[in-house]
């Protein structure tokens, strides 16, 4: 029979029997209105055709089905919803058997749970992503996955949005089995069960579970979620599965996804979602192909060094490290060694993965050895003079078409570029410490840097699996360019009577994970005094400026690592002191400053405004090119919330 069409996005052909049914709604086969009219015509015309013994679902491509569509949300309704859909799998006298070929994904994995038997491929995975979206499940998910898997597992799933790969769903009961050839396996599974009563998924009861079981993985699950609301109330719709019916459970559930689908949060993390999509997409490098790169130079090997090295050789390359002394380059081998065993124990990487990554390390004391190099990034003291006779020196050893990168923080990468003959080969890749785990990566387009420079240092950090933004080149790129503003304000409102603590509280209670001077502890204060002494010379005589923080460094309270700075740590807890309580009162006294009292909402209004006025100015000055990028860089470089969408969106919901 030739294949017949139930939708724009969903077709069918009769195999050994069966209707198969595709999905076809790129690029991830969202369940978009077509498709769930589709489904139901295929239903419909299953049903009808006598001669079929059942149904088998499949999606065409790498994706299963990647969930509702998020374009849809916001958008008014139009029939059928998915859960009238998923209603109508679940009831249906024929067998029906998701054959899971890719991603099954929110209202894909909800989908799949409704069918009455599901054959993952290897290439399957499952996920109940939408509590990272600010919703809950909206399709049955809380109350058929623990129908299914039991609610401790269901609760880890749903509460965490965690994927997880073919072979745990089998070994959770989510799938009936694993096949290189799904399809056939599914075609097969549904002439099994033609002719025998139905596992429906929405009937089972929820296996019995231990109270104390349930409430200790709910604990773990919502403390990694602090101050988001859909994480907890998809843990309360999955522990309400077992107590009431499934009418009344889905009922509850449904209301509780369109509740939360209409919130901010949901709206921010919607707008952090797509803005992930968009970062790195540069309109002048359309056509423009990155250059073939195998072997990364990293000179130096310190901290950054050591976990831009770790983060390169887990995704293959080969890495050559480069120290100036043969007992430095063995601690650096050692750095790194160390840092992808840490990996291994937390799971990131397979233990054999460990060996197959130092094989394809060198860390030495010959320079020369860079040679070999398609692309080498220094990670060396941030001082303009090492760094340009670094580069200087790379010039008269690394290959002609070898691109050089700075990981510079401060400093200005046009310098380093012009001290080079090839300035168009110089780029500005800014890691975050640790590099192996931090996502962002700056990427700087310098002055000189060649388009195709550009792209290979792009194509480079989404090989590494960061999260790239690319930037022009200013004093602290996007992130330290804001951090700044925003910790001048911070020090503006602590000079004018604002206690460190109480910005700290405002900022934690807003969703921050520490706030802006526990923050400056645990990095140390000694760097940015270091650098503020450097610009005494030149900065503006009549700007504002705040001596606290060089006092605390003069009297030795350099942070977290000296155990005193804003906090005292004695007791491995921050403590408010006196002392620096007396240090900031002289400072007002200096100044004839009156201190007064800051509200909560009065300190975390301004510290916004600071972010989202310095980030205007970066959109208007070109540096920053999206404002969504600026969002995107402070939650994932400086602890902004991602559930209130970044400082810019923030702005815009308040204003
Ligand atoms: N709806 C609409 N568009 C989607 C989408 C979705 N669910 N998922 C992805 N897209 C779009 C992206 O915006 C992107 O568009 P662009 O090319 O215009 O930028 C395109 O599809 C490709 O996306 P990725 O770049 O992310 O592609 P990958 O191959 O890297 O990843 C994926 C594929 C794993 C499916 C990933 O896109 C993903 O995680 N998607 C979101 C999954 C999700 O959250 N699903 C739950 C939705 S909510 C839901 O189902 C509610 C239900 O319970 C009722």
């Amino acid at each position: 029979m030739s294949a017949m069409r139930f939708s724009e996005s969903v077709t069918g052909t009769i195999q050994d029997g069966v209707l198969v049914v595709t999905i076809d709604n790129p690029p991830v086969n969202a369940i978009s209105a077509h498709v769930r009219q589709g489904l139901v015509e295929a239903l419909d015309h299953g049903a009808l055709l006598g001669l079929v013994v059942g149904m088998v679902v499949t999606g065409a491509g790498r994706t299963f089905v990647g969930g509702a569509d998020i374009k849809e949300f916001g958008k008014p309704p139009v029939e059928p919803t998915l859960p009238e859909v998923i209603e109508r799998v679940e009831s249906c006298d024929k067998p029906i058997v998701a054959a899971v070929n890719g991603a099954a994904l929110g209202g894909g994995c909800e989908l799949a749970l409704a069918c009455h038997g599901r054959i993952a491929s290897d290439m399957a995975s499952f996920g109940m992503p939408e509590v990272k979206l600010g919703i809950v499940p909206g399709a049955g998910g809380t109350m058929r996955l623990p129908r299914l898997i039991g609610t401790i597992a269901a609760i880890d799933l749903i509460g965490s949005g965690r994927m997880i790969k073919a072979a745990e769903a089998l070994s959770l009961g989510l799938v009936d089995g694993v096949a290189a050839d799904h399809l056939d396996a599914a075609l097969s599974l549904v002439h099994d069960l033609a002719g025998e009563p139905l596992r429906r998924t929405g009937l089972l009861d929820v296996p019995a579970t231990e109270q104390a079981a349930v409430e200790a993985v709910a604990k773990k699950v919502l403390s990694k979620s602090r101050g988001q609301t859909a994480p907890a109330e998809a843990v309360r719709l999955v522990k309400t599965a077992a107590q009431v019916d499934l009418k009344q459970g889905l009922a509850d559930e449904r209301a509780t996804f369109l509740r939360l689908r209409d919130s901010t949060e949901a709206a921010a993390l919607r707008h952090v979602f797509f803005a992930e999509r968009q970062a790195g997409k540069v309109d002048k490098l359309d056509g423009i192909a990155a250059r073939k790169m195998e072997t990364v130079g990293i000179v130096g090997t310190g901290l950054m060094g050591a976990g831009i090295a770790v983060a390169a050789l887990t995704v293959g390359y080969r890495v050559i490290g480069v120290e100036q002394t043969h007992e430095a380059a063995d601690k650096g081998r050692e750095r790194i060694a160390g840092t992808l065993d840490k990996s291994v124990q937390s799971g990131r990487l397979a233990a054999a993965g460990r060996d197959d990554c130092l094989a394809r390390l060198a860390v030495t004391a010959d320079a020369g050895q860079l040679a070999a190099a398609d692309l080498v990034i220094e990670a060396v003291f941030d001082d303009l003079t090492v760094k340009t006779e670094l580069f200087q020196r790379l010039d008269g050893i690394v290959r002609p078409d070898a691109i050089l990168a700075t990981n510079t923080s401060y400093l200005n990468p046009d310098e380093i570029a012009a001290a080079t003959a090839h300035p168009e080969r110089v780029v500005g890749l800014h890691f975050f410490s640790p590099a192996n785990i931090m996502r962002l990566v700056e990427i700087v387009d310098c002055k000189a840097t060649s388009p195709d420079v550009l792209a290979s240092a792009l194509a480079f950090a989404k090989r590494l699996g960061k999260l790239p933004i690319v930037c022009g080149v200013t004093e602290g790129f996007i992130g330290n360019r804001i951090f700044s503003a925003y910790r001048r304000e911070a020090e503006f409102m602590v000079e004018d009577g604002a206690a460190p603590h109480e910005i700290d509280a405002a900022l934690e209670a807003y969703g921050f994970p520490m706030g802006i001077f526990a923050v400056y502890d645990m990095a140390g204060l000694e760097i940015a005094w270091a650098r503020r002494k450097r610009q005494a010379a030149t900065r503006d005589p009549k700007a504002r400026y705040v001596e606290i923080a060089d006092k605390l460094c003069e009297a030795g309270r350099f942070g977290r690592k000296a155990g005193r700075g804003w906090y005292d740590y004695a007791s491995g807890e921050r403590m408010v002191v006196p002392e620096v309580t007396a240090l900031i009162e002289a400072a007002r006294a200096a100044k004839d400053i009156e201190p007064r009292h800051f509200s909560a909402e009065e300190i975390f209004t301004r510290l916004l405004k600071a972010m989202s006025d310095e980030g205007a100015a970066l959109l208007s000055e070109g540096i920053a090119t999206r404002s969504s990028d600026i969002d995107l860089v402070m939650i994932n470089g400086y602890g902004f919330p991602a559930h209130k969408g970044g400082p810019m969106f923030a702005a815009d919901d308040r204003a």
